[in-house]
């Protein structure tokens, strides 16, 4: 194997010389950056990425859990996570929880004995025991999107229950008194601040709340097909949904287009995320939008932070939601 001191001979330089070429870790003229690089490249050198971690302590590698990565939210997360970690320095290593508390807990595990520098986690929110243990790590973790009661870790979330209110009181300014609810999975916690959102809404619209406009997706555009046709089917359906996210509110559509109605004129629909594919349904979905470049940038930086100095105080962040207006709410 090439290693640094065979590249040091051949450029005639010495090897801290080539490693402040290959780490920019300080001023080296151009003859000399281009002497090294040329012979870097003749002889194949690759760095001892192992032994430069063993040497500092440090991998200079994050890892990144979150529960369904073929979900285009949690894609356009990670890429925000990689552009900030990458710009300080750092490499991502992504897994994927399926939604499964036993599979998050493998990923906690793996990360771990990859001495990976921090992670990013975005919680199935189910064992509350191993995410408990996430205190005793050595490395440390930060929390995205949903958080974990009494687990005083840096967190990043959206306002959730605003992104509710606002939603259900667009349809409401449109006329809708009738709205039905998918929501996510009961366990992440996002699920149950929107739909305590969708009844605060209700409630200060004098608009009585009905369990039967209420149904139980997994955040995926299967299950919002599946529970928008439970909804349409009602003998006194709603005239308007609400979609947890947008992967269910694509959902919807397909149901809709299967049963003949038309959105919205027989039927508004609303979403939550704004993921990139929002804009190019048919037609276009209304919703709400996460800031996810600045959560991702922000989840970032307070995961680097505390890598730095793990005693600093821990950093809870809301940020904001907003409405997004297309064209499935009509009006
Ligand atoms: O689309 C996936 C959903 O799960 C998003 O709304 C996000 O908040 C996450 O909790």
């Amino acid at each position: 194997m090439v290693t640094i001191s065979d590249v040091a001979e051949k450029a005639k330089v010495s090897r801290a010389t080539v490693s402040h070429v290959i780490n920019n870790t300080r001023y080296v003229s151009d003859e000399t950056r281009h002497k090294v690089e040329k012979v870097i490249s003749e002889l194949g050198y690759r760095p001892n990425v192992l032994a430069r971690s063993l040497r500092s302590g440090q991998t200079h590698t994050l890892g990144l859990i979150v529960p369904d990565s073929s979900n285009t939210f949690f894609a356009e997360i990670s890429r925000e996570i990689e552009i900030s970690a990458f710009e300080a320095g750092y490499s991502v290593i992504l897994c994927n929880s399926n939604e499964d508390p036993q599979r998050e807990k493998l990923y906690i595990d793996v990360l771990t004995e990859k001495q990976v520098d921090g992670i990013i986690l975005v919680s199935t929110c189910g064992q509350i025991n191993t995410l408990r243990g996430l205190k005793k790590l050595q490395i440390p973790v930060a929390l995205l999107d949903r958080d974990i009661k009494n687990l005083s870790l840096d967190t990043v979330l959206v306002d959730n229950k605003n992104g509710g209110l606002l939603a259900t009181n667009h349809l409401i300014s449109l006329g809708h008194q009738r709205i039905g609810f998918i929501t996510g999975p009961s366990d992440a916690n996002p699920s149950a601040e929107r739909l305590t959102g969708y009844k605060q809404a209700l409630r200060e619209n004098g608009i009585p709340f009905e369990k039967e406009l209420i149904r139980y997706g997994d955040f995926t555009a299967p299950s919002g097909r599946l529970k928008a046709i439970e909804l349409i089917s009602l003998s006194n359906p709603p005239t308007a949904i609400f979609a947890g996210n947008d992967m269910m509110a694509i959902g919807v559509l397909r149901a809709a287009t299967e049963k003949g109605l038309h959105v919205p004129e027989d039927i508004a629909l609303i979403g939550f995320d704004d993921i990139e594919l929002a804009a190019f349904t048919n037609p276009p979905l209304t919703t709400i939008a996460q800031p996810k470049l600045e959560m991702g940038k922000t989840i970032t930086e307070l995961l680097i932070q505390r890598i730095k100095n793990k005693e600093r105080d821990v950093q809870f962040k809301m940020l904001p939601v907003s409405l997004i207006i297309r064209e499935t709410c009509g009006g």
